[in-house]
């Protein structure tokens, strides 16, 4: 019994000085020293010895497991650091090595000018509204002062979802929107895509963008209306420029104007840029027609306001001297690298 204690014990030390992971030596472990291990084996045959040889015996077995259950944590340790080192190793990043280039991208032209004007109006105290694009032909037309036999609603000129739904033509149906909900003192803009059934060239697309500005209070006046264009001009054009309005026909205005800006190449000389007009159209305002306050249920006996309408790709392109309209919706990196 003494040889075969020494045998398990060689046999198991020199099976775990070569262990090289986890498993294995759980494998171990159980084989000598498990419930049906070998060395649990020899110390429940101790019941066949004699008197004298039993306490000798079960002293030696002790020994012998007490030499294996360190051995096995000595070898545990050591595995436990090969894998931390391991993993170590496996995970070290070099930080001398260069990085992955990434193009640093910018603002298009028209966020450029969005921005801009955003800026001008937020800084006078108005709020940003939104409305939807799919809009209902009551929000884009009639609440407007535009009934049905009205040639803006011609198809030619408007996509139609249905009878009742349209791609908004403009973002004057916010304004509607806005006034049904809160009542003055009202001072927003609404930024928003417009569309409209037009061919593509130099100076129209299907879809472009529009800034809506409404301003409803007691006591407004055209005054307002005018010092306000006037003070967006000035922050986008440059400080030099001057306004003028034409008079003109909206529905859901009266009275209504178109609004030009001194050309700000050649300041009114006149000039290839303004097609020596020394003025370029930007926006249509005008004061808001008794109808569409009557329709939002605000007494117009009581309140008045004025609204304005400017394209942001025109503004863009006069901002940029851009001279087709199409190179803003192309996204050719060239084109675009230049704002
Ligand atoms: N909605 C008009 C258009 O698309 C622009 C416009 C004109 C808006 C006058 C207004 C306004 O709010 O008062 O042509």
């Amino acid at each position: 019994m003494k040889e075969q204690l020494q045998s398990i014990a060689d046999e198991a030390l020199s099976m775990l000085e070569k262990v090289q992971d986890m498993k294995s030596l759980e494998e171990i472990r159980v084989t000598f020293l498990g419930k049906k291990g070998k060395l649990t084996a020899i110390l429940k045959g101790m019941g066949a010895l004699s008197k004298e040889e039993r306490p000798i015996v079960g002293q030696m077995a002790n020994d012998v497991r007490k030499r294996l259950e360190e051995a096995i944590q000595n070898a545990k340790t050591k595995l436990i650091k090969k894998e931390r080192a391991e993993k170590i190793s496996r995970e070290v990043i070099d930080v001398t090595m260069p990085g992955t280039f990434i193009p640093r991208g910018k603002k298009h032209p028209l966020t450029l000018v969005l921005d801009e004007i955003k800026e001008v109006f937020l800084g006078m105290g108005y709020e940003i509204a939104e409305g939807p694009e799919v809009e209902l032909d009551y929000y884009n037309f009639e609440a407007l002062n535009t009934p049905k036999n009205h040639p803006a609603r011609d198809a030619q000129d408007t996509f139609y979802i249905n009878e009742n739904v349209v791609l908004r033509t403009q973002t004057s149906p916010v304004q509607v929107r806005v006034m049904e909900k809160k009542k003055p003192p009202i001072k927003i803009i609404c930024p928003g895509r417009v569309y409209r059934s037009d061919q593509v060239d130099a100076t129209h697309s299907p879809i472009f963008h529009q800034v809506e500005g409404l301003v409803v209070d007691k006591g407004i006046t055209m005054g307002d209306l005018i010092g306000t264009l006037q003070v967006f001009a000035r922050s986008l054009f440059g400080e030099d420029t001057k306004i003028r309005l034409r008079p003109h026909h909206f529905p859901f205005t009266e009275p209504s104007a178109e609004v030009d800006v001194s050309c700000w190449e050649c300041g009114g000389k006149g000039c290839r840029i303004c097609k020596n007009e020394g003025w370029i159209e930007i926006l249509g305002a005008g004061m808001v027609h008794p109808y569409v306050l009557e329709v939002c249920d605000i007494d117009p006996a009581v309140y008045s306001g004025f609204a304005f309408g400017l394209g942001v790709e025109r503004t863009a392109m006069a901002r940029f001297n851009i001279n087709d309209l199409r190179l803003l919706f192309e996204n050719d990196i060239r084109f675009l690298k230049q704002f």
